[in-house]
């Protein structure tokens, strides 16, 4: 293929660069477009256009790959842990030895939040949403630490501000969970790992011992592993464009985690096991579920089916529905919405019209699963997204600094009123 492609308007021929990737996907550079032809192109929700040129995460929809900085993602699940990974996806490299040392202390000595971050959590009602708290407890961080709002920091103090938001997050998970149980929060225990400290924040009462339970723990980590990062998702170019205004790391990760709250996107988790309840409530007829699903005029859709960009799977679904079956098996959990879960699963990999429509169980899906059975509140499902994305949106935001992207700012075609005069 030649390296330009050539665009014929009004007769007059322009030509624009053919860029290719590592992996060989192509796109037409358009960014001289408006200049050449004062035309602009439309593309709702961005579906076909690159927003940046990235080397983290190599994603084929139509394949099911998923690799990480070149690493395949069942790889990486099953040989790293999440902290290893999320070195990766931050520095571009898996960690030595040392280098791993050096990152697990530095982040074990980040785990505290400051005392008054307490008087803002006190501030919210309990039945504020999780994810509502952790966006504001994450940008509060920028009232303690108003050096992080300085876009010309150097390296070193853009790094200090990753060690610590990576280090508080699970602090701030633990915290926004109990809020919304008017329980008093844990600090963090920095003997424990990075899931082992979170859990035992989230789950221990003052009253009673705690041991992190292994199986938990492992299958938490490889979870987290899993969502660590998705290319140009929602909530990461949130993060990209909201850092490009040149808004500092706490700000634009805060966005990233309002943008990830949606049912359509980190919300999905929730939404499938609301939407397992509300099937067990019904009944529990799966069937008729699944006949809703298929008729077009019910406006009834399945949660955590199918994905905007796998086409044939999920890759990352794959390793979940394994961990899952494994957690599930391990810690014999007997639940009536696990069961519908279980059917809806099997109907939907052997039913015609969903295999057609590549209508397969997803991350999503799994991960609600998964979640419940760990004893994790719904409400708390997309918070788990969040932590296991964070080191994905720190490392979109890094790449986007270091590249020095311009500013996001997207063109529209107007469909309002021509000038007109104010009546009288
Ligand atoms: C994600 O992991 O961010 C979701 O699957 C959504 C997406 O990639 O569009």
């Amino acid at each position: 293929m030649s390296d330009q492609i050539e665009i014929i308007v009004n007769g007059s021929t322009h030509s624009f660069p053919l860029i290719t990737g590592s992996e060989n996907e192509s796109a037409i550079d358009i960014s001289k477009l408006r200049a050449q032809t004062g035309l602009i192109t439309i593309d709702p929700g961005f579906k076909n256009t690159g927003s940046t040129k990235s080397a983290i995460t190599f994603l084929d929809g139509e394949k099911g790959i998923l690799r990480y900085r070149g690493y395949a993602i069942e790889e990486l699940a099953e040989r790293s842990s999440f902290l290893e990974v999320s070195y990766l996806l931050i520095f571009g490299k898996l960690p030595s030895e040392q280098e791993f040392k050096v990152f697990t202390k530095e982040i074990t000595n980040h785990t505290l939040v400051h005392e008054d971050i307490k008087t803002i959590l006190d501030g919210f009602p309990s039945n504020a949403h999780p994810m509502g708290v952790l966006s504001s407890l994450v940008c509060s961080l920028t009232a303690f630490y108003p050096a992080s709002l300085d876009p010309n920091r150097s390296a070193e103090a853009v790094n200090l501000s990753i060690l610590r938001i990576l280090a508080k997050m699970p602090t701030f998970a633990a915290w926004a969970y109990k809020n919304k149980m008017g329980h008093p929060v844990n600090y963090p225990d920095n003997r424990l790992d990075y899931c082992g400290n979170f859990l035992k924040m989230m789950f221990s009462l003052p009253t009673e011992d705690f041991e992190v339970d292994p199986v938990i723990s492992e299958a938490l980590d490889k979870l987290l592993i899993l969502h660590a990062d998705h290319e140009q998702n929602c909530s990461a170019s949130t993060v990209r464009i909201v850092g490009s205004s040149q808004a500092s790391l706490y700000a634009s990760i805060s966005a990233g985690i309002n943008a990830l709250w949606g049912p359509l996107h980190g919300g999905a988790n929730q939404a499938v096991i609301e939407m397992l309840e509300n099937i067990r409530k019904d009944g529990g007829d799966t069937q008729k579920y699944l006949n809703k699903a298929k008729d077009k005029q019910d406006p009834f859709r399945l949660m955590g089916f199918g994905h905007r960009v796998y086409k044939n799977f999920d890759p990352r679904a794959k390793i979940i529905k394994k961990a899952a079956d494994q957690v599930l098996e391990k810690l014999g959990i007997q639940d009536p919405v696990l069961d519908i879960a279980k059917k809806l699963e099997d109907a939907a990999l052997n039913d015609p019209y969903f295999i057609e429509k590549k209508l397969y169980p997803n991350v999503d899906f799994y991960s609600g699963i998964i979640y419940r059975a760990m004893g994790i509140p719904t409400e708390m499902f997309t918070v788990m997204f969040a932590l296991g994305r964070l080191p994905g949106w720190i490392a979109q935001w890094k790449e986007m600094r270091e590249n020095n992207e311009p500013i996001g700012r997207p063109r529209q075609i107007y469909t309002g009123k021509n000038l007109r005069k104010i009546d009288g």
